[in-house]
């Protein structure tokens, strides 16, 4: 493929996912946390976008309102050129049915079903068949390489096989957006590479715009674009393969091994 086109397509595509001077607070007690300030990010497709930050920044609130899961307080939210913060909750829901997939840190697997059900349930509120749920099913899971593992439940399988299998409950809906909410903190740092790799390779095949939230330093290096947020707001967005990016990955995975 020529190159410069790669290029030029890159720099025409369009945001998927975009917020514009969003707020958003919660009230404790007599308290107001003001969690995002104004804050603005533009996401693109078939990528893999990783938002950073310390804990209780506000990554787990941006990524909800991002999703049509959670309100703002201010700003505007486009998600696939659709205005969510317009949206009714009807609206919302069919939204999130039809074009966003969910990973979540705790696996949320079902304890009685096999990987292949825990994937194929889903699909059925989609309106496909039983056979075209079970053929998709199967296709994800051989494409996160766990086909030989169709037939298991959740307690015969490990923390990063669980989370593949989560994983390709996601791709299985063929979503545009996949949101993954500290997808590896709960796997060891060879489980955690893979799941992210896992990530990164379907934003890569299928266009999909994937956006992680981590706090861990080790999933840098595996990003297209790296998004470090504090105070809430958006401080430094950086992009694979530029230099300052390999200099913050190296510094804050420095003593970790
Ligand atoms: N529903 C809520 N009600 C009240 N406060 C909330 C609510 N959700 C989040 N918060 C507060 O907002 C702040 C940001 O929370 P959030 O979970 O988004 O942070 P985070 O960056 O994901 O943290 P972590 O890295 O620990 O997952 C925290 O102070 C949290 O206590
Ligand atoms: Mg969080």
């Amino acid at each position: 493929m020529n190159h410069s086109i790669t290029a030029a397509k890159a720099t025409q595509a369009q945001p998927s996912l975009e917020a514009k001077l969003i707020s958003k607070s919660f009230v404790s007690g007599i308290i107001r946390i003001q969690v995002l300030n104004r804050l603005s990010i533009s996401i693109m497709p078939s990528e893999l976008s990783l938002i950073t930050g310390p804990s209780g920044c506000g990554k787990s609130t941006l990524l909800s309102i991002l999703s049509g899961l959670q309100s703002t307080d201010e700003g505007r939210v486009i998600a696939l050129g659709q205005e969510l913060t317009q949206a009714t909750p009807r609206e919302l829901e069919a939204f999130r049915l039809q074009h966003t997939g969910f990973v979540f840190q705790g696996f949320n697997l079902f304890s009685a079903l096999t990987a292949q059900e825990q994937i194929e349930l889903p699909l059925g509120y989609l309106g496909l068949s039983k056979t075209q749920s079970r053929e998709r099913a199967f296709a994800a899971l051989q494409e996160v390489g766990l086909g030989h593992r169709a037939n298991l439940r959740p307690a015969q399988l490990s923390g990063g096989e669980k989370q593949r299998v989560a994983i390709a409950r996601a791709l299985a809906k063929q979503p545009k957006l996949i949101f993954a909410d500290e997808p590896t903190s709960a796997l060891d740092a060879i489980s955690g590479q893979i799941v992210i790799d896992t990530l990164h390779r379907i934003a890569r095949n299928h266009g999909t715009t994937v956006l992680c939230v981590s706090h861990d330093p080790r999933l840098i290096r595996h990003a297209d674009r790296v998004l470090a947020m504090e105070d809430g707001v958006i401080q430094r967005d950086w992009r694979s393969g530029s230099s300052s990016l390999d200099d913050v990955a190296t510094l804050l995975t420095e003593g970790q091994h």
